[in-house]
């Protein structure tokens, strides 16, 4: 039996991290693909030879080309230009849908039977944009961006009380934007609703900051933006799919009327197993709740428009 091939597009900050995570586990071959020549395979051979320290294979090729990629069981793009502060991920628009609309081309073509996982930003419009590109099932197009904005609500929330995290179950659904709806009727510590625990005003505080904190990193950076959570929220799912865990994580999916929504990719829960998404939970929200996600919708709806998609 041969290994899993998990190909990584974008051999940036999200993409050598998530290669790095995926290295580690041990459990896939990794194809590393960046268009800047010497970059993939530097940081192949980077990993590669930190496989005798840390006990993995080395087993992770960096390259400029597709053909390595063949027979990908998962990709993940994240190829395209980050966030610069003051610059909101809508920004990014124009430029990414290009990159990545070629780069689901040239590993669909060769990976006919892979799931992807879309993280370029901003993440819903580009979900958008690859699933019109590869012409794969929804089940096989999933987008990484509510296990991200959950696991900073959950940091929030931990901080907030002084318990442990493990204990704080958060859902963000929506879009991955300003819009994001941090669903609080479903977050709980240990079951214990996280409204029993937090008063309404400060609890709106951490949601905000939840909202932001994408931008609280960027503004901390300085250039570029997050890696290491959207990295390991990457890797969360792919897991979940190799392994077919069966997590039910926030992610985004292609809703063909689940939240009453129709034909855009928005966060919702997801079942994520050998199959890829398979299934959408749903959920009883509040009216105000559904009223914020057909917010976020809209919002994701007018990028889409503008790409003309
Ligand atoms: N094909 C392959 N790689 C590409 C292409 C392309 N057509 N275009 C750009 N890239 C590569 C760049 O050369 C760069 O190495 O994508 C990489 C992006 O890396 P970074 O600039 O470090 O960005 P990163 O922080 O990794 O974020 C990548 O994920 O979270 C999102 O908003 C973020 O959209 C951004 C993406």
């Amino acid at each position: 039996m041969s290994r899993l091939k998990i190909t990584v597009v974008g051999a940036g900050n999200v993409g050598a991290t998530t290669a790095q995570r995926l290295a580690e586990r041990d459990y896939a071959d990794v194809v590393l693909v960046d268009i800047v020549e010497g970059l993939p395979q530097g940081k192949a051979l980077d990993l590669n030879e930190t496989g005798p320290v840390l006990g993995y294979e080395p087993n992770v090729i960096g390259t400029n080309g597709y053909e390595e990629t063949a027979g990908s069981d998962v990709c993940v793009i994240t190829s395209g230009i980050a966030r610069k502060p003051g610059m909101s991920r809508d920004d990014l628009l124009t430029t990414n849908q290009k990159i990545v609309a070629d780069v689901t081309q040239n590993l669909v073509s060769r990976s006919p039977d892979t799931i992807l996982i879309v993280v370029t930003n901003p993440l819903d419009a580009m979900c958008q944009v690859a699933f019109a590109e590869a012409k794969l099932p929804r089940e096989r197009v999933i987008g990484m961006a509510g296990v991200l904005d959950s696991a900073r609500f959950r940091t929030f929330l931990a901080w907030e009380l002084g318990v442990s995290v493990r204990d704080v179950t958060g859902f963000v659904l929506g879009g991955h934007g300003d819009q994001m709806v941090p669903v609080t009727s479903y977050t709980n510590v240990a079951g214990i609703p996280i409204t029993d625990l937090i008063g309404q005003e400060r609890l709106a505080e951490i949601v905000q900051r939840t909202r932001d904190g994408g931008a609280e990193v960027v503004k901390l950076l300085k250039s570029g933006s997050a890696y290491y959570a959207p990295s390991a929220s990457v890797v969360e799912m792919v897991d979940s799919i190799v392994q077919d865990q069966k997590r039910v994580l926030p992610c985004a999916a292609y809703l063909t009327g689940e939240f009453g929504l129709n034909g855009i990719f928005m966060g919702v829960p997801c079942r994520l197993g050998a199959g890829g998404l398979e299934e959408i939970i749903k959920l009883n929200l509040t009216d105000h709740e559904q009223a914020q996600l057909n917010r976020s919708a809209e919002a994701v709806r007018e990028l889409v428009g503008v790409m003309g998609l």
